[in-house]
């Protein structure tokens, strides 16, 4: 890859939800790439972020009576602390709420509708809130989104919307995608992009109507522009584009630009493209598209109380094992790349991560490094042996295994990079059960000794080198192991991976498992463990209560006296509630989608009483309505005999 710089970018995540180990795992592979282009001397640049003018962010800070902006400047800090226990080392993080970004979209709509390709019109067809998508009546056909991911209800939208003439680029992109084979990964992903492009591509709608949130149309505030329009941008505003010109020029256009399958099709390979078309901005180098993770054979939803947050898990394992934090987030970051081939959707077990965990890291890493280092404690005066002679096969294993990671790695191949990586390890673990150094000691065979002592501290130097951007904190430790200054990542990779550059004389650590064995017979068996749907682990989002808080909540049946729509909120109903009180109280509940207001007078509810009234839409809301969340969807709950309970009924 010859440019001046490497950027690679991740999707910039909807801010209403905290990332798990799903969305986390396009971070960290990400990250793995921009560590081995920075190992490898190139100037990198490595954005993440926020998406956050989505309405559905909005809807959830409504739900939750916070103000909008207060509730997104609250969530930063809970992506930052996700990616911290990650290990992610970005460059820029980019909030689509920054003026720097507001600028850019603003003015790239408005060159768009000087250029003629967004013009005015009339949108009618379906929206899917969750996933923020327009959908034809022809896509649809039962009034659910389309997405097999999310299948969640849509909501029937008639307004005047600005498009964008995306039609036009149906050719352009075609021949394109024809004429730069590899410019979408895996390959049979690219075939699905073709076979969307060739359907036909139909103007996209890139405005809403302005509901208070969102980035106001230049010139036309009652609409807001559409939350993808403005997302995909962000890319644009990392790179200084419109403010920044010499940073523009060596940043762009992104080398890589990874996202999960469910966003690859239809926003990043059609739309974002034909935007920078019609810019006249050069195209991104690659597109790449990862598989799905499901958590023990489960979709990731919240309402399966499945989610696992990498924070969660990386405390669970270090626990579990005595690793320190940082080693158990490696072990995750490990298990994530090489348990599926990429592009390939994966399952995520606990089980599973503790197989790989015992048998690739605390045996096999763990062997080569730590019986090498304690036996050049025990009979080498502690230091890597004078004299020694690189042996030929490990030299070449080693040469080997550091073309065939360059290869995997700019092939966007992870697994194959560390299947690479664990055949230089098994080559150096098999060294040493062949030349049985523990007989050459015993045979006083000093010098021979030396060599394969030597051959195999050599052996685990160039592993660390190698492993330093999928295990940044275990490539320390084996370095430090090693008795050298520094990281892994301080040496320049192409250098560093030469078979033969430990310094003789070079004073070595004490020995210390890097990644101490899980014993897992004191593991619960599965059957003795909780089912996974009814006692999920306890998350941040799961966190116990005591009961004196518990008592503090005051739940009541209420009675609905009468309910209508509030205007211009799709998902919201006023209702009027007797909570058996003297006065009724006014309650604002997300159930519009799912209940007309004239099937609710007369139904018994139930009401969290003292919760503190907040403003939503203009409506005072004095409580809030319980509702079982199916999937995003709210179902009332009533008592078994609603007759037989009186409004005013303490729930307990
Ligand atoms: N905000 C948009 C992206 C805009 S980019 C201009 C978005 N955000 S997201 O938070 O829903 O998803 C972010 C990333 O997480 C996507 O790459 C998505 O594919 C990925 N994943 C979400 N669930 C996942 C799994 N269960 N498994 C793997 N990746 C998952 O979409």
């Amino acid at each position: 890859m010859s440019r001046e710089c490497f950027y690679i970018t991740t999707p910039i995540y909807y801010v209403n939800a905290v990332p798990h180990i799903g969305n986390a795992y396009t971070t960290i592979l990400c990250d793995v790439l921009a560590r081995y282009h920075r190992q490898r001397s190139e100037k990198v640049l490595f954005a993440t972020g926020t998406d956050e003018n989505a309405l559905k962010v909005r809807e959830v800070a409504e739900a939750e009576g916070v103000d909008t902006r207060a509730y997104v400047d609250a969530m930063e800090p809970r992506f930052k602390e996700q990616w911290q226990a990650l290990e992610i080392a970005y460059d820029d993080y980019i909030r689509t709420v920054e003026p720097r970004h507001v600028r850019v979209v603003q003015e790239v709509f408005r060159r768009l509708m000087e250029s003629g390709d967004i013009y005015l019109g009339s949108y009618e067809g379906w929206y899917c809130v969750s996933d923020e998508t327009f959908f034809a009546p022809s896509e649809v056909t039962d009034q659910t989104c389309p997405n097999p991911e999310c299948r969640r209800p849509l909501s029937w939208v008639k307004e005047d919307n600005y498009f964008f003439r995306l039609s036009k680029y149906q050719d352009r992109l075609l021949e394109y995608m024809e004429s730069h084979p590899g410019w979408l990964r895996p390959d049979y992903r690219a075939n699905e992009v073709m076979a969307f492009t060739r359907a036909g591509l139909k103007d996209q709608s890139v405005s809403r109507i302005n509901n208070g949130w969102g980035i106001p149309v230049p010139g036309d505030e009652k609409h807001v522009i559409y939350v993808w329009f403005d997302a995909l941008l962000n890319y644009l505003t990392v790179a200084g584009y419109l403010e920044d010109e010499e940073k523009f020029r060596t940043v762009w256009p992104p080398s890589v630009q990874m996202m999960g399958k469910d966003i690859f099709v239809r926003f990043h390979c059609t739309l974002w493209p034909a935007m920078l078309m019609a810019l006249g901005v050069e195209l991104p180098e690659m597109l790449v598209g990862h598989g799905f993770w499901t958590v023990e054979g489960e979709k990731i939803s919240k309402s399966r109380g499945n989610v696992v947050y990498a924070t969660e898990l990386v405390k669970e394992l270090s626990s579990l094992s005595g690793a320190a934090p940082e080693l158990a987030a490696d072990a995750v970051r490990y298990f994530l790349l090489r348990e599926v081939p990429f592009g390939a959707d994966g399952d995520f077990s606990r089980s599973a991560l503790v197989t790989r965990f015992n048998s690739d890291l605390a045996n096999d890493l763990g062997n080569l490094l730590n019986r090498t280092v304690a036996m050049g404690h025990r009979w080498c005066g502690g230091v890597a042996p004078e004299g020694a002679r690189p042996d030929p096969a490990l030299a070449e294993a080693a040469r080997n295994a550091a073309e065939e990671v360059h290869s995997a790695l700019c092939d966007i191949q992870f697994s194959k990079a560390l299947e690479a990586i664990w055949t230089l390890v098994s080559n150096g673990n098999r060294y040493l059960e062949q030349s049985a150094p523990w007989n050459l000691q015993k045979e006083g065979k000093t010098a021979e000794l030396g060599n394969v002592l030597y051959n195999a501290l050599e052996t685990a130097r160039v592993v660390a080198v190698m492993v330093n951007p999928f295990m940044p904190a275990c490539a320390a430790r084996m370095w430090t192991q090693l008795g050298l200054p520094g990281t892994p990542g301080d040496s320049v990779w192409q250098e560093a991976v030469e078979f033969g550059r430990l310094p003789a004389g070079t004073k070595l650590a004490a020995p210390e498992p890097i990644f101490p064995r899980i014993d897992t017979a004191k593991m619960k068996k599965p059957a003795e463990a909780a089912p996974a749907k009814k006692e999920p682990p306890v998350t941040e989002e799961r966190a116990l209560v005591t009961y004196d808080e518990f008592k503090r909540l005051d739940i009541r049946v209420a009675k609905i006296l009468s309910a209508e729509r509030i205007e211009g909120a799709t998902k919201l109903l006023r209702l009027t509630v007797d909570a058996g009180e003297e006065q009724p109280r006014t309650v604002v509940a997300g159930i519009a989608e799912h209940y007309k207001p004239e099937e609710l007078p007369g139904r018994s509810i139930v009401l969290l009483a003292n919760l503190q009234p907040a403003k939503i839409r203009g409506v005072e809301s004095q409580g809030m309505l319980l509702a079982a969340d199916v999937d995003g969807r709210a179902i009332l709950l009533q008592p078994d005999a609603p007759q037989d309970v009186p409004a005013g009924a303490t729930v307990r």
